[in-house]
């Protein structure tokens, strides 16, 4: 009987309790959210960075009701005052918090001055190697620049900027070199690539080719080859020494091979490449 009454005692105030929380309106209603509808009026002045890189920019946080306020940067630790110095360019937000442990964020971007070129004057200096006038275009650039502010980087004729300051590839002719630095101040310098001259074993050759064959392969009668033009002799080296070295199909001179030292002269100067340079 006891047992059964003590159960019956607990059921009712369960039942008592249930339903003071669901119609009651005796319990004390819960403190109100602090932090609700809260607005700081917060705002901000900021000096950039007075050049490029540097680290003297300063964000100045105020809030319309400045009370008991401590201010954290990029999630550094809080501090009283909401100046913040010694800053360098970049995204900074400024978490602002009250003694309720309310906060709220304000960002703010520095960012680095447009450097002036005024008065910055880029030195250009340019030198070259020679192209091979009978080659496939292997003259160099290579430039150098001062006066600004590193690092530079060079273009060739205005084309896309590259920190390599060493043009290859080229054929002869002018070029302009310019280049840039870090600011974005350009300077630039005209350099003229010339011809590598010819080379002594090609000389050799060419001379007995000018006494021995031009008489049929000269600007009058080419007979299918020009040999007037140097380029033609390099292009047309294996064929002249078809004909003029090994007799092949038929001798060159149509009279009769070129003495052992002419025909060796040709195969010397193939022997080391068969280039106008050579
Ligand atoms: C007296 C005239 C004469 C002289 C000198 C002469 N040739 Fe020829 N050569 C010809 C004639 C004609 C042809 C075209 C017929 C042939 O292919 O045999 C020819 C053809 C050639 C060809 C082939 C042309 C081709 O398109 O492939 C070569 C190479 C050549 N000669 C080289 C020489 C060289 C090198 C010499 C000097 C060492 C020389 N010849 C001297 C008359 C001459």
């Amino acid at each position: 009987m006891k047992v059964t009454a003590f159960f019956f005692f607990a059921g009712c105030l369960l039942v008592a309790q249930l339903s003071c929380s669901k119609f009651g309106n005796t319990l004390p209603p819960p403190p109100p959210d602090p932090c609700f509808n809260l607005n700081m009026g917060l705002s901000g002045n900021v000096t950039n960075p007075s050049t490029s890189g540097a680290a003297d920019g300063s964000i100045a946080v105020t809030a319309a009701i400045a009370n008991g306020y401590s201010y954290s940067i990029n999630n550094s630790p809080f501090q009283a005052s909401g100046n913040f110095n010694n800053l360098s360019a970049g995204n900074y937000t400024i978490k602002v918090r009250n003694t309720d442990g309310c906060s709220e964020t304000i960002s703010f971007v520095l960012t680095n001055p447009v450097p002036s070129c005024s008065g910055v004057t880029i030195v250009v200096s340019a030198s070259a190697t020679g192209n091979d006038p009978c080659g496939s275009g292997d003259g160099t650039v290579s430039a150098t620049a001062t006066g600004g502010a590193a690092p530079y980087a060079f273009s060739l004729n205005g084309g896309v900027y590259q920190t390599n300051p060493v043009f290859t590839n080229l054929t002869s002719g002018s070029y302009t070199i310019l280049a840039r630095d870090a600011n974005g101040c350009i300077g630039s310098s005209a350099i003229v690539v010339g011809n590598q001259p010819a080379g002594p074993l090609f000389t050799q050759v060419r001379t007995l080719i000018r006494s021995n064959c031009l008489y049929c392969h000269g600007p009058v009668l080419s007979n299918g080859i020009n040999l007037n033009i140097d380029c033609n002799i390099v292009t047309g080296k294996d064929r002249i020494k078809a004909r003029a070295v090994d007799g092949l199909p038929t001798p060159m001179p149509q009279s009769g091979l070129l003495p052992a030292a002419d025909r060796q002269k040709i195969i010397d100067w193939i022997n080391a490449g068969g280039r106008f340079t050579n």
